[in-house]
């Protein structure tokens, strides 16, 4: 099969996890018979760099006419004082909401291998983590009006938190659905107990419900949810969520399994055409100097096989060979424990090159 691939190498250590993520790609291909042409484009800081914009139409449109894009992380300290709509974020924000991908599935899942770099308690841990927080990505708070203006002689702001019935409708389903195919359990979380859009969200999610019998779905306040996180991971199975308790959960969640270098993610709206990115940031403080792990960004090329291109076996490949080389003791610092350990400690590229000999 031939697939076009727009490749966002990002900011900071995007780069050096893309590179590696690609190599991985190039190995499935060569298996496989497969051809994979990536088309390099500039989104975040590098496109402010370049074009004075986070992400100019043309990237945009290059993104919409590929079968998928593969994203590292960006932003960084060095675009922290430009103004807001001109971030390297903005041009993030933008990607999602031009390629409309409403529904961002983060797992959160504890690599046998890597229990120990959990900072839970192995009673908490072995009861087992499992689950995925399913986001709403494009609407809430970081879409709706943002503005500062001066009153009575004070900077005042504003974020508007604004979610329709059928934009919660739209991502609830992908949460049912989700939960359909696998243990059935479905946690919607909000904060009804002060916010309008979460009394709506609440209403729809119950309402979907009745299409969803076989699904048990069940309500959590989302200050609740970040303390059940940490207390019994083991009670979730999918989680769906507004945009920012979200994306602030997600990073919970990622922690508990031993670290956010491990995450991948996968945004998709109503076609194939996905956003693959690790869920963590671009990590300036580490670039440059290939110790990042690149997992996440392996992780999230084979979602992209699974869930964009319908190839299972493809897909399944890679997470093998990455669970085969943490059982061979490569470790990046993330998730190196300490002390005398009997492991390897590697960097970015060799833990790339270690994956690509176990994908045969
Ligand atoms: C994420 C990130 C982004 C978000 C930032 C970089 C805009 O934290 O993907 O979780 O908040 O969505
Ligand atoms: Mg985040």
């Amino acid at each position: 099969m031939e697939k076009k691939i727009a490749v966002i190498r990002g900011d900071g250590i995007g780069p050096e996890i893309v590179g590696q993520a690609l190599k991985v790609l190039d190995a499935v291909a060569v298996k496989y018979g497969h051809r994979f042409i990536y088309e390099d484009v500039l989104m975040g800081g590098a496109a402010i760099d370049a074009y004075g914009d986070p992400l100019p139409p043309e990237m945009l449109s290059k993104c919409r006419r590929s079968d998928s894009v593969l994203l590292g992380a960006v932003g960084g300290p060095k675009w922290n004082d430009v103004p807001g709509d001109k971030r390297p974020e903005k041009g993030l924000l933008r990607l999602r909401a031009g390629l409309e991908v409403f529904s961002n599935n983060r797992p959160a899942k504890i690599w046998k291998q890597l229990a120990n770099a959990s900072p839970l308690k192995p009673a908490i841990v072995e009861k087992g983590i499992d689950f995925i927080i399913v986001r709403e990505l494009t609407g809430g708070i970081y879409f709706g009006e943002h503005k500062t203006e001066s009153v009575n002689g004070e900077q005042v702001s504003t974020d508007i938190l604004k979610y329709s019935e059928s934009e919660i409708a739209r991502i609830g389903r992908i949460g049912f659905e989700t939960a359909a195919k696998r243990r059935k359990k479905l946690c919607s979380v909000e904060k009804s107990n002060v916010l309008d859009s979460s009394r709506l969200w609440k209403k729809v999610m119950h309402k979907l419900a009745e299409e969803y019998p076989e699904v048990e779905l069940s309500d959590m306040l989302v200050d609740n949810c970040a303390m059940q996180i940490v207390k019994d991971p083991s009670q979730f199975d999918v989680i769906v969520t507004e945009n920012m308790f979200g994306d602030i959960l997600s990073d919970e969640a990622s922690m508990i399994t031993g670290s956010i270098g491990m995450i991948p993610s996968s945004s998709l709206g109503s076609g194939t055409c996905g956003l693959y990115e690790p869920i963590h940031g671009s990590a300036p403080d580490i670039a440059g100097q290939d110790i990042a792990n690149p997992i996440g960004t392996i992780l999230a090329a084979a979602m992209m096989l699974r869930f964009s291109f319908d190839m299972p076996k493809e897909a399944d490949d890679i997470e093998n060979a990455v669970s085969k080389t943490l059982d061979l003791g490569f470790r990046t610092g993330d998730i190196m424990p300490k002390g005398e350990n009997g492991l390897t400690l590697c960097g970015c590229s060799k833990m790339g090159e270690e994956i690509i000999k176990n994908i045969g």
